[in-house]
């Protein structure tokens, strides 16, 4: 453009003929820049116009590679009920809290106060993250999900005081049984004291058992003996009365051999007079593998006069996730969620997380990922919306029955 100016200012050239049309020579250095301009802005449209369509292109892209196609995601609408509000009375919908999301993610913690009326530890309640050093102790991350669900009317489950996984490393495998038991029984009691009236439930114990049923051989387990299940949920009952304990396990959600064991074990310590409140069903399933038979297997734990709770429900996707598989995944959410709403001893209904972002599965399963209710983007999927419609079609209905709450 500049160039073109100084063309124009060259007073060398004779001034027009016709004024009004400018005489050839300087019409003609005119045309070529007029050109250029125009052929610039229509450059430019073109550009602006392609860069449009890519983001809306990418919008759905994000979603794509955090495995949920297009389709699968839409706005809230404007005055749809969220779950928590949904929920029957007395009846916890809930999801485990990733840390960083809380800390770092605020679109997340806004979410998370709206949708569930209650919380889980995913691991900020885990002896390793709680008790790094003997006796000394990282109360923070749990502190601060305690207060967030106290801020937000939410229930907390504590997850977890005794587990094969996750310990810290200064518990030592050499140590005599009696030192081991020591260690044992002051973290739960340490853990289950300082949240005594703000926790209403604890997983006790997580994962004791094999896949075959039988009691897992953990260091718990070799050093202590099967008693140890029980001296852990008794030190719990007196480290907070008021507080449901739970045995929590995972591929019992079928009848199974590893479920009826689980069955014949909580029947034995009740009749032991061992304070076991709840049996929690983790749920980690597969989109193309729904639970038969769910509801009639919490109904038996439930005939135990044990509440029952479906604790970290997410269903895995083989990636890429398509619009079927994402349908597919819906039904399988809304199966476990009308099992639960089926037995009223199914007291709480837990996802393992909540969005595709802050997921464990892409980490261990591989090839498999977009397991929650929202996407990457936080954008509800089929999943929610298939416990929207389940929730509103059970809005009214009592759950007749034994609920031992
Ligand atoms: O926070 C550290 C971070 O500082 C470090 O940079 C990073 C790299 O090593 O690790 C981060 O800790 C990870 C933690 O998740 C937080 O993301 C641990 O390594 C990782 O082992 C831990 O994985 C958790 C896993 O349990 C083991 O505790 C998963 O998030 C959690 O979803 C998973 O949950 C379990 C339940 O507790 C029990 N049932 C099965 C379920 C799925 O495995």
């Amino acid at each position: 453009m500049i160039d073109q100016l100084s063309a124009r200012r060259d007073v060398s050239r004779p001034p027009p003929a016709n004024p009004v049309r400018p005489p050839i020579g300087r019409s003609r250095s005119l045309r070529l820049p007029i050109l250029l301009v125009s052929l610039m802005l229509v450059i430019a449209a073109l550009f602006a116009t392609g860069l449009v369509l890519v983001v809306k292109a990418r919008g759905g892209e994000s979603a794509e590679v955090a495995g949920s196609s297009p389709v699968a995601s839409e706005p809230a609408a404007p005055g749809r009920k969220t779950l928590r509000e949904l929920t029957p009375p007395g009846m916890r919908i809930g999801s485990a809290v990733d840390g960083r999301g809380l800390s770092l993610d605020p679109a997340y913690s806004t979410l998370l106060g709206t949708e569930f009326n209650a919380v889980t530890t995913e691991n900020a309640m885990k002896w390793r993250n709680l008790e790094p050093l003997p006796g000394v102790y990282a109360w923070p991350g749990a502190d601060q999900l305690v207060e967030f669900a106290e801020r937000h009317g939410q229930q907390v489950y504590g997850h977890t005081l005794v587990w094969h996984s996750d310990m810290p490393k200064w518990v030592s495998p050499e140590w005599p049984a009696e030192r081991i038991r020591t260690e044992l029984r002051d973290h739960v009691t340490e853990v289950v004291s300082r949240y005594r009236g703000r926790v209403w439930a604890w997983d006790v114990v997580n994962e004791v058992l094999d896949e075959d049923g039988s009691l897992r051989e953990t260091l718990w387990l070799r050093k202590l003996g099967p008693g140890y299940i029980a001296d852990a949920f008794r030190w719990a009952h007196a480290a907070d009365p008021g507080a449901r304990l739970f045995i929590n396990d995972y591929g019992i959600e079928r009848r199974t051999r590893k479920a009826d064991a689980l069955l014949t074990l909580v029947r034995d310590l009740r009749r032991d007079g061992v304070p076991v409140d709840g049996v929690g069903f983790q749920s980690h399933l597969a989109w193309d593998e729904p639970p038969r038979d769910l509801s009639r297997n919490l109904r038996r734990f439930a005939e135990l006069g044990v509440a029952v709770a479906i604790t970290e429900l997410d269903v895995r996707v083989e990636l890429p996730a398509t619009p079927e598989k994402l349908k597919r995944q819906a039904a399988v959410y809304r199966q476990v969620l009308s099992s639960c709403l089926a037995v009223p001893a199914c007291v709480s209904f837990t996802v393992w997380g909540f969005t595709d972002s802050r997921s464990w599965i892409p980490g261990y399963h591989r090839g498999y990922g977009a397991a929650c209710l929202f996407d990457a983007d936080l954008s509800p999927k089929p999943a929610y919306l298939a416990l929207v419609d389940e929730l509103s079609r059970h809005a009214g209905t009592t759950r007749a029955g034994p609920n031992p709450d």
